[in-house]
């Protein structure tokens, strides 16, 4: 079969690879047909992960058929249309027993990262029981490759972590796949107002399309001079950092006002300035996490409701083997105004 496979800082080859066979009772070997690329598939490209290795094939999201499955595998069977989660989890430890499944003693995010991913024809899912989710006949599998890291990672450390309420003034820092991920999952709440923050005029367009009352583009606006000229100098509800640098989280530190949250997605490869000097007296709450994946259900019913339409963060399509063309417009995302990419087998 053809893989992705990382072979070090700055280089990927789409090779021919062996197919994945059962290795363990509970695994799931699933033929993928709808896959796409994250922003931390581009980290691991420049060597930002050094976990992974060379020879690993990338890729932690998708769609697929079951191909087989090992003999402890009860949920599943040959044929039946999954939804991969970006999240391996065995269901049974302590931390999956309170859904932190982030934590899984057996799992956790290693899908294209410790083991082989979803960028190939077929991957092996252990803890297949838990860690994939039946597709009902029909579904839009576009909307359900979403559904895999960026809507739940939204909705959990963004909109949940942040505490995200009624008439809520939010401000969401980043207009990547995350940050519109947090802005289309918080219309959830109902929140008053929601301001995007970026320096890219057309991802901010985008958010506008998507649900954003305010935009403010960095670069041109201050952002913290325009949220307290908005807010009367009181600042935001909840102030959702969605990038993973110190500029963006500083933002976030100015903006939100007493008795408000400070929700930190971004993945961070510095320290931030904490000014603790300042936030002690707001009565605040700051909070940070991986991905867990246990709202994906909930995702699932929101989608077949037609409570929210992930689809449209898909700009660009290509089949699977055009992938190397595939990575060359998402990582260069400002100029191809590209926000997902999807690739069908
Ligand atoms: N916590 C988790 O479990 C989890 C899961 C998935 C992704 N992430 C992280 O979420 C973050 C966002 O992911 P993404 O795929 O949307 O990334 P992205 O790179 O596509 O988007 C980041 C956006 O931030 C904007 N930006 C950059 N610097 C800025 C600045 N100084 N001010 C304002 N905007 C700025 C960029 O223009 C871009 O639109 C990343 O750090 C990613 O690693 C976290
Ligand atoms: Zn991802
Ligand atoms: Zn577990």
């Amino acid at each position: 079969m053809k893989a992705l496979v990382y072979q070090g800082p700055g280089q990927k080859d789409w090779i021919e690879k062996q197919k994945p066979e059962l290795e363990k009772p509970t695994d799931v070997i699933v033929k993928v047909t709808k896959t796409t690329i994250c922003g931390t598939d581009l980290h691991i490209l420049k060597g930002d992960v050094p976990a992974v290795t060379p020879g690993r094939t990338l890729g932690h999201e998708g769609v697929g058929v079951v191909e087989s499955v090992g003999s402890a595998v009860q949920n599943f069977k040959p044929g039946d249309a999954v939804l991969i989660s970006c999240v391996t989890s065995c269901g049974k430890c302590a931390n999956c027993k309170r859904q932190l499944y982030a934590h899984c003693s057996d799992g956790g995010w290693i899908l294209g990262h410790l083991i082989d991913g979803t960028q190939a024809e077929y991957v092996r899912i252990p803890h297949g029981d838990n860690s994939l989710y039946p597709i009902p006949q029909g579904s839009d599998e576009e909307a359900l490759v979403m559904l895999s890291d960026i809507m739940p990672t939204g909705l959990e450390i963004g909109v949940q972590y942040g505490r995200v309420k009624p008439g809520d003034t939010v401000a969401i820092v980043g207009a990547g796949p995350v940050g519109m991920s947090v802005l289309l999952t918080a219309q959830f709440y109902s929140p008053g107002r929601i301001v995007m923050i970026d320096m890219d005029a057309s991802r901010l367009e985008l958010a506008r399309q998507f649900g954003a009352t305010d935009t403010v583009q960095v670069g041109a606006e201050d952002p913290v001079e325009k949220i307290m000229e908005w807010t009367e100098g009181l600042g935001v509800d909840v102030a959702i950092e969605a990038v993973g640098v110190p500029a963006t989280f500083d933002i976030c530190q100015k903006i939100v006002s007493a008795g408000g949250n400070i929700a930190n997605v971004g993945v961070h490869g510095k320290p931030v300035e904490l000014h603790i000097e300042e936030l002690w007296i707001k009565n605040i709450n700051i909070s940070m996490g991986l991905v867990s994946t246990n709202t994906t259900p909930m995702l699932l019913k929101t989608l077949r409701g037609g409570k929210v339409d992930p689809s449209k963060l898909v700009t660009h399509r290509f089949k699977l083997d055009e992938i190397l063309e595939a990575y060359e417009v998402f990582g260069n995302a400002a100029r191809e105004k590209a926000m997902k990419v999807i690739l069908a087998a």
